[in-house]
């Protein structure tokens, strides 16, 4: 969001904070000294979605709000299919219901299911293997059926690789509630001495270190990729799915061996079994965006980890 009103955008958020603080809203002030326009409501609210579209005069909509533990959507499906499809439904109609047909969608890597190649293109099969993941293949199948139905629709979903790090300010970062599932925020914990060492899952896939690969993309080249999807979605009608990742792979170790340069701290290890579900590798063919977006991810994983390190550090003074 910073990114967006440092280019200019007025921007309004919607959130009902069911995952977040509402003082992110007064540190994203501090970072733009702009005031933030927000509205504390939840997607499924399609009364409060229409008044909030009027009343703002929005335009374009970035659709970034949904549940994304993998192991949780397979306890609660009902919970993710309501949040993340119903919620897009709701998002629909009211922009159905305004007049808005420019939309930004938040889809992930995991619509790839495991790969049969890589690096991965757009064209690659998409396939689920929990209800997370088809959730989003859900949710771009439906976007896609939306854009064929009228030629007014311009709809991008951008599928997301492995976002990590945070803004240079240090004043805003991923911030998880309980135990991490993610391996760069329990990476971060283990180095500030929150927690004891990390599991590593698995030390036998087919990779160079027998350790997972990831394709890592610092959550500001991201943010720059929502704001390139803007711009793009313009004069673009239809619908078009665009991969957000490098191009490049690390393993859990160079991921480590990263962490603890940047941190100055050992990040005690344990290789336990591998996490169900887990796949070997997973890594982007960004062309799509580069062509599409002229977009390309800019920054290294020395600023992946560095930032990630001083988010870490900061968060704890923050309230
Ligand atoms: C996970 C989800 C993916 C989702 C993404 C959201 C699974 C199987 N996949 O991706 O669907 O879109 O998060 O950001 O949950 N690792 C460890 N120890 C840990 C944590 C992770 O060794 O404590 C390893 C994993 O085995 C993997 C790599 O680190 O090789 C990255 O894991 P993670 O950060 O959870 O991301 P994904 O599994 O790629």
């Amino acid at each position: 969001m910073a990114v967006l009103i440092e280019a200019g955008f007025p921007v309004v958020v919607l959130d009902n904070f069911s995952n977040s603080d509402p003082s992110v809203i007064s540190r994203l002030e501090r970072i733009t000294g702009k005031t933030i326009r927000c509205v504390r409501a939840d997607l499924r609210d399609r009364v409060a979605l229409i008044a909030t579209l009027k009343a703002h005069g929005v335009t374009d909509v970035i659709h970034l709000a949904g549940l994304k533990a993998v192991g949780e959507s397979v306890s609660q499906p009902i919970q993710y299919y309501g949040c993340n499809v119903q919620g897009t439904i709701s998002l629909l109609e009211a922009m159905q219901e305004t007049g808005i047909s420019r939309l930004v969608f938040s889809s992930s890597a995991t619509v790839y299911g495991d790969p049969h190649y890589l690096p991965l293109d757009e064209a690659h099969p998409t396939s689920a293997t929990n209800p997370y993941g088809r959730s989003k293949l859900h949710i771009e199948e439906m976007l896609r059926d939306v854009a064929r139905s009228a030629p007014d629709w311009h709809i991008v979903c951008l599928r997301y690789f492995n976002p990590v790090g945070a803004h240079p300010s240090a004043l805003i970062g991923e911030e998880p509630s309980g135990i991490p599932n993610n391996l760069m925020p329990f990476v971060a914990q283990v180095a500030a001495g929150i927690r004891p060492e990390l599991q590593i899952f698995g030390g036998d896939y087919p990779t160079p270190d027998g350790t997972g690969v990831r394709d890592y993309i610092h959550v500001m080249d991201l943010a720059e990729g929502h704001l390139a999807a803007l711009r793009y979605l313009v004069d673009h009608p239809g619908w078009e799915a665009i991969n957000l990742g490098t191009g490049v792979g690390y393993s859990v170790l160079e991921m480590v061996s990263a962490f603890e340069a940047a941190s100055g701290r050992a990040i005690p290890c344990n290789r336990v079994s591998r996490r169900a579900g887990d796949i070997a590798s997973c890594y982007a063919n960004p062309e799509r965006a580069q062509r599409l977006l002229n977009w390309h991810a800019k920054r290294g994983l020395e600023d992946m980890c560095r930032s990630t390190w001083a988010w870490q550090q900061e968060r704890r003074s923050l309230s």
